[in-house]
């Protein structure tokens, strides 16, 4: 296992973004589901950040943060099997040029969510040589940005595209089959770990990780002994089987979390979104910000470095965001307390954005969009969270301020 590379920054500060949720204009597995009509609106331009990606580091750059989290779109790399468009692998090599020009550790996400068509049409991930088709664009994006970056994500939240494409069918290819859900994980786990032997051998100090969504599973009765063991077995299950799995091939243990459910022994394996009476985002997810530190210290038996690879809201209420970035803040901070290694976090997301199945209505930037016009705009989050980042570039564990004026309520 690596240890945390000793120069570099204590701790990252980043926010984060994906290639099919800012860039606009791709052409993939998720713009022929949008044209299916399966969402509200179609990605489109999105925020044209290929196009405008040097504008929005400057912006980035202005929140203070150290870091940069964002994935290369395999659709565009390799658009037809085999065949590899240098005009993509320049642009991301230009784009990864001007990250680190704005001081920024690049963080390469190199498969979130979306699918090149040829490869979709072939069954995805269930194709039998899926592995060496992952690993060979893998060998094309290293032999690109390998001497630029260190840190790689090979697969973002496995367990949620398992679910969500296979298991509810909410997403492309939109299949309910629990035989599938069953299967689609050790699939994603069989490409990761080519993956990551690709990626070591090209960089062998190169640090590889995958963004696992964790969930708070809590009982919804907490004196029903079925509603405890069933959220027990959710947690192994969605959270902690992958990571098990993977152990050997993680230098960290990247963490997405947003929220709560609650499992209930009537609805086996099927969690509950949350009570009545909750606060609520306008993703309909509860704002649960013990769940990050339980989540945390829970990873401790893991013992690896964990990055908080996204973590954020979506609200029209700025006021919420900066209440939500404290509470979380101060969550990962008592969990360092507890002698978690937390090297980093993400805010999600840098930009507002396309979101998988809602569209543009979640606005989960720090940075605003108007999509008709594409002005962005600073939230007061953004300069909010400057101000944690810079009492806090070489403070350990976080020290994250209290809370200001009074708590803001008014979802
Ligand atoms: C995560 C996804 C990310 C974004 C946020 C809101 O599950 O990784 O792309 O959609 O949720």
């Amino acid at each position: 296992m690596m240890s945390w590379p000793p120069h570099m920054a204590p701790f990252l500060w980043g926010v984060a973004t994906s290639s099919h949720q800012v860039e606009g204009n791709n052409d993939n597995d998720w713009t022929e589901w949008e044209a299916c009509g399966h969402v509200p609106d179609r990605s489109g331009a999105s925020c044209l950040h290929y196009e405008k990606y040097n504008q929005d580091l400057d912006l980035i750059a202005q929140v203070g943060v150290n870091a940069y989290r964002y994935s290369v779109e395999w659709s565009r790399i390799e658009p037809e099997p085999g065949q590899f468009n240098p005009d993509a692998l320049d642009h991301y090599r230009a784009m990864t040029e001007s990250v680190i020009r704005h001081h920024l550790e690049p963080v390469i996400t190199l498969h979130h969510f979306t699918l090149p068509k040829w490869f979709a049409r072939q069954g995805g991930f269930f194709h039998p040589r899926a592995p060496w088709y992952f690993e060979r664009y893998v060998q094309q994006v290293l032999a690109t940005l390998g001497d630029l970056a260190r840190f790689y994500i090979t697969i973002n939240e496995p367990m949620v595209y398992a679910v969500m494409g296979y298991g509810t069918g909410q997403w492309p290819p939109g299949h309910k089959s629990l035989k599938e859900l069953w299967q689609i994980a050790p699939r994603l786990l069989a490409c990761h770990r080519q993956a990551y032997h690709q990626i070591k051998l090209r960089r062998s100090d190169a640090m590889v990780g995958i963004a696992h969504h964790l969930l708070a599973f809590e009982p919804y009765n907490e004196y029903s002994w079925l509603d405890r063991q069933n959220a027990r077995i959710l947690h192994y299950l969605f959270n902690h089987r992958f990571i098990q799995w993977a152990q050997n091939t993680q230098d960290f243990i990247g963490v997405n979390y947003y929220t709560r459910q609650y499992a209930r022994h009537r609805h086996f394996l099927v969690p509950v979104m949350h009570k009545p009476g909750h606060l609520l985002t306008d993703m309909g997810w509860e704002i649960y910000p013990d769940g990050l530190e339980k989540i945390l210290v829970a990873l401790k038996r893991f013992d690896k470095p964990l990055l908080i690879t996204e973590n954020g809201i979506a609200t029209t209420n700025d006021g919420v965001r900066q209440q939500f970035l404290l509470d979380h803040l101060t969550a990962v901070s008592r969990a360092q307390n507890q002698g978690v290694m937390v090297r980093g976090y993400f805010y999600w997301s840098a930009l507002d954005n396309f979101e998988w199945a809602e569209g543009f209505r979640p606005r989960f930037g720090l940075i605003r969009v108007d999509y008709d016009t594409q002005q962005r705009s600073m939230q007061e989050s953004a300069a909010l969270y400057r101000s944690i980042i810079d009492s806090n570039r070489d403070h350990w564990p976080l020290n994250v301020p209290p809370k200001p004026e009074q708590r803001v309520f008014g979802l």
